[in-house]
C-alpha cells in the first residue's frame, strides 16, 4: 500500500526510505552557529532513539492504511536461536516483503552471522554458528554494561557527527544490514549501506529487534543506566511525517517508554544471557606468551597506526587489582580512536592477551570485539572524522585472570578494508571509571577525560527552517516545514 501512494506522499514507501537516509547521510545542518556540521544518527547515543521514532511513525503510517490503530510491527529476533535464519514470509517471491537486492546465498536454511565478516564469510556448522552468535550477542549485551559502551558517545549542539557507536549499533546491526545487502550492487544496496536500507521492507523488523535490545537492556542486571539524566540528549529532536501527513517534531524525552508509544515487546526467552565465552588457554600458558610479548615489544607504538595488517599493543592499565567494590561500580574500558579514511566498508577485530600467531576463535574470551562500518556511498560528509570504539574488559579481565597484570596485549586484525583505517593516538587507551549501574551508583565517578561540553546544555537541534539535503537520494517532500510543522507529544497509548 506504501508502495503505491504517490511518489510526493511523505507516506509512501520511498519517501519513508528518505527519511532515514537524510538522517544518515547529512540531509539536516545543525542549528546555527554551527550549520555546517552535518547531523548523522549513527554513531552516537542518537541511535536508539532515532530510530524508536522512525519505526514508531512507519507502524502509525501503516496501521492506519491498513485501518488497524493496533497494528504493531513485529521484530526479527536474530538473537533467538529460532530467529537466526530470515523470516520466511521475507522470501517469498511474490510477497510484498520480498525484496530483490539482497544476497541470495542467505536464504533459510542459512543462519545468520551475527559478526558477519563481508569479505571472508565463515563455513560454519548450524551449531556452531548458533553458539557463535549466542558467545557474541553475550559480549554485545552483557558486556557492555555502560551507558557509553551500549548506547553509544554524547553528541552534542556545535560536535562533529559519529563520536562513536555503542555495541549493539556496531554489530549485530551493522553486520546485518552487510549480511542482508545485495552481492552486484556497488555498495550492497540496499540493506548494506544506509542511503537505500530503509528500501528493503526487512530493514523495519530488523531495526524493531534492536529496538527491543534496547529495552531489554535497560532491565539488565537489577537495571543499567542511559542517558535519561542528561537533558541534552533528551532534547535532542528530530522530524518526522506522521500518519496523518503532518511533519511533526519530536524529543528524545518521549521515546523513553514503549507503552506510551504504543507497543511492547513480547517476552521470550534469552538464551545469551548465560552464555559467557570462555579462554581459549589456561593461566600458565596465556602468561607464558604475554611475558614474551612484553620482553619484545615497547610499550609506546607508533601513532598515528596504519591499520594494514595484524598489530599487537602493549597498553598500561591505569589501575591494577581493584577491590569488589570498585569492579561492581566502575567498568575498564579499552578505548580505541578510530580515522578511516576511505568510505568502504571497513571491519577490525580486537583480542585481548590472545596469540598473534594463532588468534582465538570469537567465541572465546579473548576476542572482545569488532569495529564494523558500512559503505557510504558516495556521498559521504563526515569523511575525516574520527570516531570512538569502546569495550569494556574488567569481565575479560577477570575470566583471563589477568586482573593483577599491569599491562594488557592488545591485538588489532584488520578484516574489511585494510589500510582505510588509522588508529589515532595513543592517549587514553583505558579508561577506569565509567560508571555501571543506576540502582548502585547515583553519582558520576568518571576520572578521566571530561569533554569541555559537559557543562553547557546543548542539545542537538535542527533549525526549523531547513530541510535541505545533500543529494537527490535523500529528497524528502519539500513542503515549508514552518508551515506544517506541529509539536509531538506522546501522551497517550494507544487503546488497548
Ligand atoms: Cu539507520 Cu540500520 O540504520
Amino acid at each position: 500500500m506504501m508502495k503505491s501512494l504517490p511518489n510526493d506522499d511523505p507516506r509512501n514507501f520511498i519517501q519513508q526510505a528518505k527519511v532515514h537516509c537524510a538522517y544518515c547521510n547529512g540531509g539536516f545542518p545543525q542549528k546555527h552557529p554551527f550549520q555546517d556540521q552535518r547531523i548523522d544518527v549513527h554513531r552516537s547515543w542518537l541511535f536508539f532513539p532515532f530510530h524508536r521514532f522512525y519505526i514508531f511513525f512507519f507502524e502509525r503510517i501503516l496501521g492506519n492504511l491498513i485501518g488497524d490503530p493496533n497494528f504493531a510491527l513485529p521484530y526479527w529476533n536474530w538473537d533467538s536461536i529460532q530467529g537466526m535464519q530470515i523470516p520466511s514470509y521475507f522470501t517469498t517471491p511474490n510477497s510484498s516483503l520480498y525484496h530483490k537486492l539482497r544476497n541470495y546465498k542467505h536464504m533459510p536454511p542459512h543462519l545468520v552471522d551475527l559478526n558477519y565478516d563481508i569479505l571472508s564469510p565463515k563455513i560454519r556448522t548450524q551449531d556452531q554458528q548458533v553458539s557463535y552468535n549466542l558467545a557474541f550477542m553475550y559480549k554485545q549485551m552483557v558486556l557492555a554494561n555502560t551507558k557509553e559502551l551500549f548506547m553509544g558517545s554524547p553528541y552534542r549542539l556545535g560536535d562533529s557527527a559519529q563520536p562513536g557507536p555503542g555495541s549493539i549499533e556496531f554489530a549485530p546491526h551493522n553486520t546485518i544490514h552487510d549480511w542482508m545487502g545485495g552481492v552486484d550492487t556497488p555498495n550492497h544496496e540496499d540493506m548494506g549501506t544506509f542511503y537505500t536500507a530503509a528500501r528493503d521492507p526487512i530493514f523495519y523488523v530488523h531495526h524493531s529487534n534492536s529496538d527491543r535490545l534496547w529495552e531489554l537492556w535497560t532491565k539488565l542486571e537489577g537495571g543499567r543506566r542511559d542517558y535519561r539524566d542528561d537533558p541534552d540528549w533528551l532534547d535532542s529532536e528530530f522530524f518526522f511525517y506522521d500518519e496523518n501527513l503532518n511533519l511533526v517534531r519530536v524529543k528524545v524525552r518521549d521515546s523513553l517508554d514503549t507503552k506510551l508509544l504504543g507497543y511492547v515487546y513480547e517476552e521470550v526467552d534469552l538464551p545469551w544471557l548465560n552464555f559467557a565465552p570462555k579462554p581459549s588457554r589456561t593461566k600458565v600458558q596465556r602468561e607464558a606468551k604475554k611475558s614474551s610479548i612484553l620482553a619484545s615489544k615497547s610499550i609506546t607504538n607508533k601513532f598515528p597506526l596504519v591499520l594494514d595488517s595484524k598489530v599487537s599493543i602493549v597498553v598500561k592499565r591505569p589501575k591494577k587489582m581493584r577491590s569488589k567494590e570498585e569492579k561492581e561500580q566502575e567498568e575498564e574500558v579499552l578505548v580505541i580512536e578510530v580515522s578511516e579514511s576511505q568510505s568502504n566498508n571497513v571491519k577490525f577485530d580486537v583480542h585481548i592477551d590472545d596469540d598473534e600467531e594463532m588468534l582465538s576463535d570469537q567465541n572465546h574470551t579473548e576476542f572482545v570485539g569488532s569495529f564494523v562500518s558500512l559503505p557510504r556511498g558516495n556521498n559521504n560528509c563526515h569523511k575525516s572524522n574520527t570516531t570512538r570504539f569502546m569495550l569494556g574488559i574488567s569481565k575479560v579481565l577477570v575470566n583471563l585472570e589477568a586482573e593483577e597484570d599491569d599491562h594488557i596485549v592488545v591485538t588489532l586484525v584488520p578484516k574489511v578494508g585494510k589500510g582505510d583505517v588509522t588508529i589515532v593516538s595513543d592517549e587514553d587507551w583505558l579508561e577506569v571509571a565509567l560508571p555501571k549501574n543506576a540502582s548502585r551508583l547515583s553519582v558520576s565517578h568518571r576520572t578521566s577525560r571530561q569533554p569541555e561540553s559537559q557543562a553547557k546544555i546543548r542539545p542537538l537541534q535542527i533549525p526549523k527552517s531547513s530541510a535541505r539535503r545533500t543529494d537527490e537520494e535523500c529528497m524528502v517532500p519539500r513542503q515549508p516545514l514552518i508551515q506544517t510543522l506541529l509539536e509531538y507529544r506522546i501522551r497517550q497509548p494507544k487503546p488497548a
